[in-house]
């Protein structure tokens, strides 16, 4: 995890660095700190401090740094605590050299031992400091040649940024593994981890693939591979608008990403239906076996998105953690099409599976948010949320993006392949195109929603139960209260609490039950009685009308009517109320809940 940031250009790079670093804070939040290559007397000043970029900014206030080219890094830690001595950047013996880094450089002990022969010394316990002590035992008089020479000795996952005194115009950035993008600029180029951290200065970037190196100075931007053979690259333009990566009135960006929903959903069925690939579609009528793998909310996705395949496409689908994919014995073959679903498209476990199974010759598909992302460049096909950046950790607009992008994709794979009629697909479309306004409504059931986080917060644990489409729900409900509240939530089938979780039920246990009024109501009706016989709490989300409910539920959250296959849309927007709403009240921080990283490029 991590965000590293670079400029070189010819404003002050300080406050270009802070204002990214902000945008970059969700990568990691442990640490951050800046290294700028003084104006005047051209050494290289660096400024660390531990915990968020505030406490850095305050500790900068007064301090006057002026320099044109600068690297700032913001820290998930891994390899040390989170100290000043262990917070990037890092800079060589002599002080000539800076960097920063994002990822794990897996051999850096042998690394560090044969500095260490030399005669370095090391001032932090990362893995990272042995990259600036080689730079400075690699110099060879020219920066780039040398960033060829350290590439080719460092083994493992990383994005470096990388500047010198020898040749303060330019930093270099090298990618392999991590994310990296250059931000093209007039009389100003930038690296970051991310679009967002620059999305101020400039909309056109550029994407460094693995293996990649860029030499960027105030007017000119130059990608080389490893070998040092220079490469063409087209350049990317991203309609974003800068105000997407602020908080527009919102206490958090979580709560504004909530409230997005409406235009997101609204976006991606737009988007996706103007951007179909006939191709992927043709080549989905062959397919025996479809495989889904992500983590965490996108994993969630995928398990709905499973009920949607095999319902209107007819084709068996598999889901799986990203994780525990890569090391099983899967069975592939050229018809075999792996999807991977990432918010980041950045996501290590995620993205190592699919090259896995593209090389044991799978077809494989990426679902992702963020255009130009890893993921996206390295599978067969791509289709995209259309949600702009999500900042808060716990991700919420792009979950409901991703469920709409995989019931598009069900449905059109299902036409193309006859297993559903023209008419339904216009039926379902026609009830998924109201699901904005329907969500619009819930969101404007916020006080009761409080209140009733208010009533519920001091609870210790809470059970969250759904069946069939809804079940995923359960889960991500229960993902979300954990994440930002850091209250202990499991999440169940309904169906299945009778053979190990009602033994849990007691006055003092919520259970959130998940029972719109579909094909399952009278069964999770009856699940939610079990509850009650018990003495637990019950807060059920219901559709709008349902009074029967009312009489063996504690609160009821009532949500529009939709049609069974779209209520996953719906019934997850109450769930992420309730996690807000009761993490702020227990004052937890939302948007960076501890521990946690939104963009996880570690194994
Ligand atoms: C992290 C984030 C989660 C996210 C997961 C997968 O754990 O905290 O919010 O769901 O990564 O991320 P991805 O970008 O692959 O969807």
């Amino acid at each position: 995890m991590c965000g590293i940031i670079g400029y070189v250009g010819k404003r002050n790079a300080v406050p270009v660095l802070l204002y990214g670093l902000q945008r970059l804070e969700y990568r990691g939040y442990d640490s951050a700190g800046i290294a700028v290559i003084e104006k005047t007397d051209r050494k290289i000043i660096v400024e660390k401090q531990v915990g968020k970029i505030k406490d850095l900014q305050e500790h900068l206030w007064n301090k006057k740094i002026e320099g044109h080219t600068a690297l700032g890094h913001t820290r998930w830690a891994t390899h040390g605590a989170p100290t000043i001595e262990n917070a990037h950047p890092h800079t060589s013996q002599k002080g000539t050299i800076s960097i920063v880094h994002n990822g794990i450089i897996e051999n850096y002990l042998e690394l560090k031992k044969e500095l260490l022969d030399k005669g370095y010394r090391f001032k932090s316990e990362t893995d990272t400091e042995v990259i600036a002590h080689l730079f400075e035992d690699l110099y060879t008089g020219d920066l780039l040649e040398t960033a060829f020479k350290v590439a080719k000795k460092l083994r493992g996952a990383y994005a470096v940024g990388v500047i010198s005194t020898y040749e303060p115009d330019r930093i270099i950035g090298i990618k392999k593994g991590s994310p990296l993008i250059v931000g093209l600029g007039k009389d100003e180029n930038f690296i970051a981890s991310d679009i967002p951290a620059v999305l101020e200065y400039t909309k056109d970037f550029i994407a460094l693939d693995d293996g990649e190196i860029a030499l960027v100075k105030t007017d000119s931007v130059e990608i080389f591979n490893i070998n040092g053979k220079k490469i063409e690259k087209k350049p990317f333009h991203v309609t974003w608008d800068v105000s997407v990566a602020e908080k527009a009135g919102y206490k958090h960006f979580m709560q504004k990403e909530i409230h997005e929903q409406p235009r997101t959903i609204g976006d991606t069925i737009t988007g996706f239906s103007s951007s179909k690939d006939d191709q992927l579609f043709c080549m989905l009528k062959d397919v025996d076996r479809l495989y889904i793998i992500a983590c965490g909310t996108s994993y969630h996705a995928g398990l709905i998105g499973k009920f949607w395949i095999e319902r209107f496409a007819k084709i068996p689908v598999e889901v799986d953690y990203a994780s525990e994919y890569r090391y099983r014995d899967r069975i592939i073959n050229e018809n075999s099409v792996v999807m991977g679903i990432s918010q980041s498209g950045e996501t290590a476990d995620t993205r190592f599976a699919l090259l896995d199974a593209k090389k044991e010759g799978a077809k494989t598909i990426s679902l992702v948010n963020v255009v130009g992302s890893s993921l996206s460049r390295e599978t067969d096909y791509v289709l995209y949320t259309y949600c702009g950046p999500e900042i808060g950790v716990a991700a919420t607009k792009t979950f409901t993006a991703q469920l709409v992008s995989l019931l598009l994709f069900a449905l059109e794979a299902g036409v193309k392949k006859g297993t559903i009629s023209f008419r339904d697909y216009e039926y379902i479309y026609n009830q998924l195109i109201h699901i904005p306004s329907k969500v619009e409504d819930i969101l404007g059931k916020d006080d009761q929603v409080k209140e009733i986080a208010h009533r519920y917060m001091n609870a210790s644990d809470f059970l969250f139960l759904g069946r069939n489409i809804n079940y995923p729900i359960a889960l991500e409900g229960a993902l979300k209260l954990k994440e930002i509240s850091y209250i202990h939530a499991e999440g169940y089938p309904a169906g299945e609490m009778k053979h190990g979780p009602i033994a849990l039920i007691d006055e003092k246990m919520p259970v959130v039950c998940v029972a719109p009024k579909d094909r399952f109501y009278e069964k999770i009706f009856s699940n939610i009685q079990e509850v009650k016989a018990r003495k637990g709490k019950v807060l059920s989300v219901a559709t709008e009308g349902d009074s029967q409910i009312k009489q063996i539920s504690d609160e009821v959250i009532y949500i529009s009517q939709t049609i069974d296959p779209l209520y996953p849309i719906l019934t997850v927007i109450p769930l992420q109320m309730l996690s807000y709403h009761i993490a702020t009240l227990l004052g937890k921080d939302v948007d960076q809940p501890r521990n946690l990283a939104k963009t996880v490029t570690v194994e």
